[in-house]
């Protein structure tokens, strides 16, 4: 259920049969309370955040008494040498808060909207529109992807596509908004509502969603070298046994303000002893960790930019989900990440992360 956007109506009957996840699913959820039209007229039912484990204060009152909250406690691993907290009825669940600093949130931020979406890597628009290149550059220039189908030469000549070469690029981007002639009209879409849309990329070995596995034979590239050296560095204390995380693949989340991500599995991989690394970046979220099945009552805590969790071993089996991103200025918590931003040519990155989540999970396949 990856991607999902789902906004719910409030006055919808609760129904006894969901399970326990999903009806924690549906606490959390963004509701609207109306109907109107247009979604910024509407208004939010307020959610009671009292239940939310929020560990960047786990961490405060544990700096300054010692103590963590009945089923918590902090996780001693002599090789690491940040503050790491666990549940007591999550083995293999580790939570890392405050694990990048601003610095690195911003390199992560800039490189999942630049980078990570880069063709071999894949996308939620892969299947409909090819390999995009330069999406984050095309959407700040304001301009149009735009289908070269042509009958017209001149239409091809702007869009540099040759009818000749049967690699030649299927959509590119150009400045014009709609090109029509008499016969036909290109489809067109703006590249900056592409951004908006942009939910998945993957890196590494790429992940077929439609098979849920790992289709090796498709091209890509090796993990960048500086995230398998972050996701080496914070997997230590979920590594069995000393061994060293071999990162090949990634999965890159974009949260909008609307999205969420049902409650599932991530059992893709071989070898569930290894960890999941996952990176939070941007908007504040709440993370459900539920237990094997999706009977067991989940435990909802903050996720926050620069935050990490590991799932490991038994924690592999247990369902999880991200029911809720905050982009209104009392919850989002992302004021220090945005003044990082204030440069006149940073301005793009700060408005997309302003209302924005993205989430980096880091695996090791085989
Ligand atoms: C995931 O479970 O795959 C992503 C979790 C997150 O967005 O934090």
């Amino acid at each position: 259920m990856y991607g999902t956007s789902e906004i719910v109506d409030a006055a919808a009957p609760v129904d006894a049969e969901r399970t326990a996840f999903r009806r924690t699913e549906k606490l959390y959820k963004l509701y609207k309370t109306q109907a109107p039209k247009s979604w910024k007229n509407q208004a939010h039912r307020k959610t009671d955040l009292s239940g939310v484990i929020d560990f960047h204060s786990v961490l405060e009152s544990f700096k300054q008494c010692g103590a963590t909250p009945a089923g918590i406690f902090k996780y001693e691993c002599r090789s690491f040498n940040r503050p790491v907290f666990c549940f007591e009825e999550r083995p293999g669940f580790y939570f890392i808060p405050g694990a990048l600093t601003d610095d690195e949130q911003v390199h992560w931020i800039r490189e999942s909207l630049i980078s990570f979406p880069q063709p071999p890597n894949r996308t939620n628009h892969t299947e409909a529109y090819g390999p995009i290149f330069g999406l984050f550059d095309a959407a700040q220039n304001n301009k149009v992807l735009v289908e070269a189908k042509s009958t017209s030469s001149e239409v091809d000549r702007i869009l540099g596509y040759d009818k000749t070469n049967l690699n030649s690029k299927r959509f590119s981007f150009s400045e014009y908004c709609m090109i029509t002639n008499n016969d036909e009209s290109y489809k067109s879409v703006a590249a900056s509502l592409l951004l908006r849309k942009l939910r998945w990329s993957t890196l590494g070995l790429q992940f077929d969603w439609s098979k849920r596995n790992y289709a090796v034979s498709l091209p890509h590239k090796r993990i960048p070298d500086d995230l398998c050296l972050v996701a080496k560095k914070m997997a230590v204390p979920a590594m069995p046994n000393g061994e060293e995380f071999q990162p090949e693949a990634a999965i890159v989340n974009y949260f909008g303000p609307s999205d969420m991500l049902g409650g599932h599995l991530d059992d893709m991989e071989k070898d569930w002893s290894k960890p999941i690394v996952s990176i939070s970046l941007g908007c504040k979220a709440i993370f459900l960790l539920g237990g094997k099945s999706r009977e067991d009552m989940p435990i909802a805590m903050f996720l926050r930019s620069g935050d990490i969790v590991l799932m490991a071993g038994e924690a592999r089996e247990c369902f999880h989900g991200v029911p809720r991103i905050f982009t209104d200025s009392e919850h989002a918590d992302n004021v220090d990440l945005l003044s990082q931003f204030s440069n006149e040519e940073d301005l793009c990155f700060r408005e997309y992360i302003k209302t924005s989540r993205i989430n980096i999970n880091i695996r090791q396949v085989n």
